[in-house]
């Protein structure tokens, strides 16, 4: 039975047993930033076991796509060690969600299996947690299973998507793929093997797991199931091998044909045609490789084929050349990687092109030090210096040193990576200047969002990073307030500046920075000394504050709006908000067109114009994921979180702690000003508002009118006019060079006459003015006057010396125009060579010259 109609039988079975069909869902989970990958078939009903979430149906069934690397769930270690597991595969599943439970679940997959699929029941073992005595009974009494093939296991049978959320115990169903397969029965010491494969597994969903560990009872028991497609096809094709199945059999032919491996057997094949599958299915559904998040586990993915087609001897680019032929076998099931076709080939072949040039070097260095080692470990200095110098992420060292019989000290590597992140810290502190000793003080009250100026007192001073008592007049340093409405830079937005004073004082905030709760104002004493425990004024720059606002909320708008014209994969890589302009980094693979920086900036425009109200609320983290705030994979948020929603239909909703305007009008107007890219598949674009938008207009319009003036044109017309004029100078300067040529020419006629004879041969030697490719012309020109003779031609072009020697037929057994020019050459610090009818040399002193064409008098004298 093939793989689509074993798909199609599950789906089908299970709608006649009342289940909704529901489409597989992206293989990166919405908006949840504990999961790194839809790792399971209930990953998207997540929502729907915790009560949290209601759906129109309480049974669903689906094929899911799912990728286990990285996160919870990783197979990738073992891909292409075992028969049977991938980082890519399709997970068969039907879900209750507070319908059914332990006796139905049971039921159906046993009829499933057994009737609907005729597999013969002395084939298939069966599991249940140690604890479970109700599933236990269920199995023995009311289906029958025989006691033989029956065992009691404990975490084996306990399932989790991740180490928070919905679990609970679990029945697992084996298939015994014969004696001649090596490998016991689950429990057994020797369960690893092939032979006994769990191919379903039930989970009773019972318990909502906090971040304590606490298991929780859910408000309705549920049921989750999950049987892989791959395996169950290796039973019903008779194969024992996944890799043998017909998904993977036209794969791992392709990934022959592109790597120019014959041996269909081979482990490194089997590797690449389960890579190309969560590769292309991670980039279609909009991850891209970098070197963070999901997009690092990408790139760990990607960057482990291309070592194993390396060591295959594949040519530099083979991977994303497979990517037709998967399309052709899944695209059917799964339109999204049609649809993504370009976009996936385009990833691909960028990170095959980009680790290409340190692949073969990396693995060198890595050969050299296995041969050097005394042990059989890899130190940790070295995984670094390949991660860090060479793009070898730690475990594709691992994967070769294992490969042979060695280990990695990964102690060592992760040290070695602390290190590295301390320098960087240290280097990104640098601005804020040398961390002070805060230990004394609490945290600053921070009321900027409701007011630009209020009464504090002052808590702590600093100078060149030691705590002081005081500052005086004209004196610079730092300064902690026990509240403050100055925003401490974070999040992308700038610090604010403004003043501090109260009758006897002055002081200036250039800046404020945040030193964990503490917010550290730069300051300058203009007047007075300032004091510790001196009650002051503050008062932010309200108009500074207010172009910081406009710059902020508009990176808001940009950023929903840009994953509108661009897609979902656009995803925030850096901001930077300051009252000057703003600057947005996102994933994206090319280069934006004209017309799709218009289309962001006008649907931008279009919600400014709206004049929507920006609503700001603190809620917990549940509440936030429900209201549908953007979310950044990895990031740590507190319990409470900050809610920004702006725009029509709430077109942008972000977690932020930043200041914003009231409402999007405010912004007054949007203006992308520049477009590029900043690293491998990662884009910047600065843009305006308000009025730093205008005064851009205006810089842009004085400029246009300025060029329309000098073509004496009207600015709209002025564009044409350049192209014209450009146009017209690129003529004339081929003319310019044509004239020059046929002057050279004639001048050289004239040189001809002034042949001087030497031992019964004419030559000319002279200096002329002439470049390249005219000096050649006119030696050729002389020649031919001279019918038998010696030339040769020295120009000087603002210090670079051309020299050119040519030699008639008739003469090149006596003289030949390669040595000339080679002598000659020397006297103007030059070389050169040729032929001995022709040749040149180009020389760097000028004051040679006349020395250079003595030497075609010497050597004919
Ligand atoms: N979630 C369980 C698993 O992945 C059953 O679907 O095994």
């Amino acid at each position: 039975m093939k793989s689509a109609e074993i798909r199609r039988r599950f789906l089908d079975y299970f709608v006649t047993k009342g289940h909704t069909e529901v489409e597989s869902a992206s293989l990166i989970p919405h908006n949840d930033p504990t999961l790194m990958f839809t790792a399971a078939g209930m990953v998207p009903f997540k929502d729907c076991f915790l009560g949290a979430e209601k759906r129109a149906y309480t049974r669903a069934t689906t094929a899911q796509r799912c990728v286990r690397a990285g996160g919870k769930h990783n197979d990738l270690e073992n891909v292409g060690y075992t028969a049977r597991h991938h980082t890519f595969f399709e997970m068969l599943g039907n879900f209750s969600f507070g319908d059914y439970f332990k006796r139905e679940a049971i039921q159906f997959a046993w009829e499933f299996l057994t009737k609907e699929l005729g597999l013969p029941e002395e084939k298939l073992w069966v599991t249940v947690h140690i604890s479970d005595d109700e599933a236990e009974r269920i199995w023995k009494e009311e289906i029958g299973v025989s006691p033989e093939r029956f065992s009691k296991l404990d975490e084996d049978n306990f399932w989790s998507a991740g180490d928070v959320g919905p679990c609970g115990p679990s029945t697992e169903i084996f298939y015994d793929h014969g004696a001649d397969v090596a490998g016991g029965p689950p429990g057994s010491p020797d369960e690893d093997g092939d032979r006994y494969i769990e191919i379903w597994n039930l989970v009773f969903m019972q318990y909502d797991r906090d971040e304590a560990g606490n298991k929780n009872p859910l408000p309705n028991p549920s049921i989750d199931t999950g049987m892989g497609l791959e395996r169950l096809a290796a039973v019903l094709q008779n194969v024992h091998s996944n890799y043998e199945i017909d998904l993977f059999v036209n794969l791992i032919k392709a990934a022959s044909e592109v790597t120019g491996c014959t041996d269909l057997e081979n482990r490194s094949l089997r590797v690449i045609a389960d890579h190309i599958r969560s590769c292309a299915f991670l980039i279609a559904d909009g991850v891209l490789p970098s070197n963070e998040g999901r997009g690092y586990v990408l790139r760990r993915i990607i960057r482990r084929a291309l070592r194993h087609g390396n060591k295959l001897g594949a040519p530099a680019i083979f991977f994303s050349k497979l990517v037709d032929a998967l399309i052709a076998e899944m695209g059917e099931a799964y339109p999204v990687l049609k649809e993504q076709r370009d976009n996936v080939v385009r990833a691909l072949h960028a990170e095959e092109e980009q680790f290409g040039r340190t692949l073969a070097n990396g693995m060198k260095l890595l050969e050299a030090e296995m041969q050097a080692a005394e042990g059989k470990q890899i130190d940790g200095e070295t995984v670094f210096k390949l991660y860090d110098t060479y793009g070898f992420p730690a475990d594709l060292t691992a994967d070769v040193a294992r490969e042979n019989g060695f280990s990695i000290d990964e102690a060592g590597f992760e040290a070695a990576m602390d290190e590295q992140r301390q320098r960087a810290r240290e280097a990104s502190n640098f601005k804020a200047g040398a961390k002070v000793d805060l230990s004394a003080a609490d945290a600053t009250k921070f009321d900027g969002y409701d007011t630009l100026s209020q009464q504090a007192k002052v808590v702590a001073l600093f100078k060149e990073g030691a705590a002081v008592e005081s500052l005086a007049a004209g004196e610079a340093g730092r300064l902690v307030l026990d509240q403050t409405p100055f925003y401490a830079e974070s999040g992308g937005q700038c610090g604010d500046t403004g003043f501090i004073f109260d009758e006897a004082n002055n002081v200036r905030v250039t800046d404020c920075q945040k030193q964990g709760d503490i917010h550290l104002h730069s300051i300058e004493v203009l007047k007075g000394d300032i004091k510790v425990g001196q009650a002051v004024s503050t008062s932010v720059d309200a108009d500074e504050r207010e172009a910081i606002a406009r710059h902020h909320s508009a990176t808001h708008l940009a950023h929903a709006a840009l994953r509108q014209i661009l897609g979902a994969h656009v995803e925030q890589k850096g901001s930077m908000v300051t009252a000057d302009r703003l600057r947005f980094d996102f994933a994206h693979n090319e280069a934006m067109t004209v017309e799709q920086i218009e289309a962001v900036e006008a649907l931008v425009n279009q919600q400014i114009v709206a004049n929507g109200e920006v609503s700001t609320k603190l809620m917990s983290m549940d509440e936030a994921k429900e209201s549908g705030a953007m979310m950044l994979f990895g990031e740590k948020y507190g319990d409470e979180v900050r809610v920004l929603a702006m725009g029509e239909d709430r077109f942008s909703v972000e977690l932020c702690g930043g200041t914003h305007v009231k409402r999007t009008g405010d912004i007054g107007y949007f203006r992308i000003i520049s477009e590029g890219g900043i690293a491998a598949g990662i884009r910047r674009i600065e843009a305006v508002t308000g009025p730093a938008a205008a005064t851009y207009i205006n810089d842009n319009r004085r400029a246009l009118n300025t060029i329309g003036a000098t073509l004496k044109a009207a600015p709209e017309m002025a564009a044409e006019k350049v192209v014209a004029l450009t146009k017209k100078t690129r003529e004339l300067e081929k003319q310019l060079e044509q004239l020059q040529q046929k002057l050279a020419a004639s001048a050289g006629a004239d040189l001809a006459s002034s042949a001087q004879e030497i031992n019964g041969i004419k030559l000319v030697a002279a200096k002329v003015e002439a470049q390249g490719g005219a000096l050649r012309d006119m030696v050729d020109q002389l020649k031919d006057k001279l019918g038998s003779g010696v030339v040769l031609l020295a120009a000087d072009n603002d210090g670079k010396v051309s020299l050119a020697a040519g030699v008639t037929k008739d003469l090149i057994g006596k003289i030949k125009a390669g040595d000339l020019v080679k002598q000659a050459a020397e006297k103007v610090d030059g070389r050169g060579g040729g032929k001995p009818d022709f040749a040149q040399a180009g020389g760097k002193n000028p004051t040679g010259i006349d020395d250079a064409l003595q030497v075609a008098v010497s050597l004919l004298s």
